[in-house]
């Protein structure tokens, strides 16, 4: 069965609107957990904007289920990371000037930063490192190639696809990807726009995928029915469970 990781940063994007202590992402995570999420997510950006280190830290500390920090290959946040030890860190690119992750990482241009990075991971007790790619066979041989043991596969353009045709051709180029990261080896997990609605033709399409990271979408239902049923809606839309 697919896991769902919950990514919790935007609880923190709303805390901090207001400069304020709340509501927490650790709070909120805990919450997530309760209703049956497998793990949390978080992205800790170089310039903070949403998740803190004081966040990181109580994560680490608190979270009962699996923990992915996702972060860029800058220096600080690598060693962060390598000092919480999460059970799996998802390497991802970043730009100041983005709302939100734009894609993923261009693994051939950036192998040489990349294959520096992650063996510092494993040795620091990560587990499974990963990185966030475009369904491409080359970027996702290349992310093999980097020692990665994990990519996860960016459903963006499937979930902002602007008609059917387009959508189950995104879902196609997804299966591609699924298929040549499952022959390289590599555990594919997915993620990013990915919601209540778009997940049935995702899941029907897209083969090997052990893991799935969804944020917006569940914390955008939490503020109109609760985190709690947002949750047990979205394990009901990734198992097949009724809520
Ligand atoms: N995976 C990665 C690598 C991301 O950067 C994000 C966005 O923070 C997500 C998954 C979750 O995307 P969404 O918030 O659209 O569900």
């Amino acid at each position: 069965m697919t896991n769902l990781l919950i990514n919790v940063d935007h609880v923190g994007t709303l805390r901090n609107a207001r400069e304020e202590t709340f509501p927490d992402p650790v709070h909120a995570a805990a919450r997530c957990e309760q209703a049956g999420a497998d793990g949390i997510v978080f992205h800790l950006r170089e310039d903070r904007r949403h998740i803190t280190e004081r966040d990181v830290r109580l994560l680490a500390e608190t979270v009962t289920g699996k923990l992915d920090f996702e972060l860029s290959t800058d220096e600080e946040v690598v060693s962060v990371c390598c000092d919480v030890g999460p059970d799996l860190a998802t390497l991802v690119p970043e730009r100041r000037e983005e709302v939100t992750t734009e894609g993923g990482l261009d693994v051939t241009a950036n192998r040489s930063r990349l294959s520096a990075v992650i063996p510092r991971l494993y040795d620091a007790g990560v587990d499974q490192v990963s990185l966030f790619v475009d369904p491409v066979p080359e970027q996702i041989e290349a992310a093999a190639d980097t020692g990665a043991n994990c990519v996860e596969l960016h459903t963006g353009d499937f979930a902002e696809a602007e008609t059917e045709a387009a959508r189950r051709e995104e879902a196609e180029r997804l299966a591609t990807g699924a298929r040549a990261a499952h022959e390289a080896g590599v555990r594919v997990h997915a993620g990013h726009g990915l919601d209540y609605g778009n997940f049935r033709l995702f899941d029907a399409t897209v083969p090997h995928v052990a893991e799935v990271s969804i944020g917006f979408a569940v914390m955008a239902r939490a503020i109109l029915v609760g985190m709690d049923q947002a949750v047990r809606d979205m394990c009901a839309t990734v198992k097949g469970q009724r809520a």
